[in-house]
């Protein structure tokens, strides 16, 4: 719910042009729910609230300019691991051209269905659910007989190191081409001081909702562990890269250096 107000409000506090336009994720939601999380956010330091808003836009738009991408490769299948309520599906103009799956917790998937339905958003018939638990999830259940564009944002940190591994492993074994884009929350060690503000912050709020952040990583280990997964290639995408290649001219916009994302290739 979390994710969705703050690519809403990418759009209604940041100056255009914005990186990603999603106020379609948060209509999911219902007043009180928003509210909840308006006065939370509220609370927060105004440049840590502005530092999450682009990363959530950023991230969401890193992975679905490659799945975009990936048409043209032959990968027609687009898999959200955790895809919470995620909007792609039914807000991006190039998503009828591709298979797309929404993976998530049995919990937080019946529950978007049951609101999307409610909302009178039809499921499209490209769309297809898939409840797994990837915190025990047999790497066969997810399904890849195919090349596909994966993403998997804002999770990892929720689940141990063993489950990340064990997801990466089944990824990893993929048909060649299969790509996957996947953040992970660097160590509070490695935080310089404003970005140690945001993990605090983003600490307190997600232990206070009943969700506390389980795995942390240094870079060194993220390369590792992709590269001991068996991907072919790694691209690590820090908050430099991503500011490089997303908010070029735009001093107005900070991202945070809390999160690296990796873009890494079957
Ligand atoms: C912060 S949300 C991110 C949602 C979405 N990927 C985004 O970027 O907006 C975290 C998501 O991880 C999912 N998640 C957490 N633990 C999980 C688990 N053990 N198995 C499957 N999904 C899980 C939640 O259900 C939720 O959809």
């Amino acid at each position: 719910m979390g994710s969705a107000v703050l690519r809403a409000a990418h759009v209604r506090e940041d100056p255009p042009p914005w990186i990603l336009e999603d106020t379609l994720s948060e209509q999911l939601l219902s007043d009180e729910e928003r509210s909840t999380i308006h006065k939370e956010i509220a609370t927060w330091p105004p440049e840590v609230a502005a530092s999450f808003r682009l990363s959530h836009a950023v991230r969401t738009r890193l992975a679905e300019d490659l799945a975009v991408e990936g048409i043209a490769a032959g990968r027609d299948r687009y898999v959200l691991l955790g895809a919470g309520l995620d909007s792609f599906a039914w807000r991006h103009p190039q998503a009828g051209a591709l298979e797309v799956v929404e993976v998530d917790h049995p919990a937080t998937q019946t529950w978007k269905r049951r609101r999307l339905a409610e909302r009178g958003l039809q499921e499209p018939a490209n769309l297809r659910f898939v409840p797994i638990d990837l915190a025990q999830c047999p790497p066969a259940s997810l399904e890849l007989s195919v090349a596909a564009t994966l993403s998997w944002l804002g999770v990892t940190m929720y689940l141990e190191r063993g489950a990340v591994k064990a997801v990466l492993a089944g990824i990893a074994d993929a048909p060649a081409g299969t790509t996957l884009v996947v953040n992970f929350l660097l160590e509070e060690g490695d935080l310089g001081e404003p970005d140690r503000l945001v993990r605090v912050t983003s600490q307190g709020t997600v232990a206070r909702s009943g969700e506390p952040i389980r795995s942390t990583y240094t870079r060194g280990e993220c390369e590792e562990m992709l590269a001991g997964a068996g991907f072919a290639s790694i691209e690590i995408l820090d908050a430099e890269a991503l500011a490089d290649r997303y908010c070029s001219g735009r001093p107005d916009l900070q991202l945070p250096a809390t999160t690296l994302i990796a873009v890494a290739r079957v």
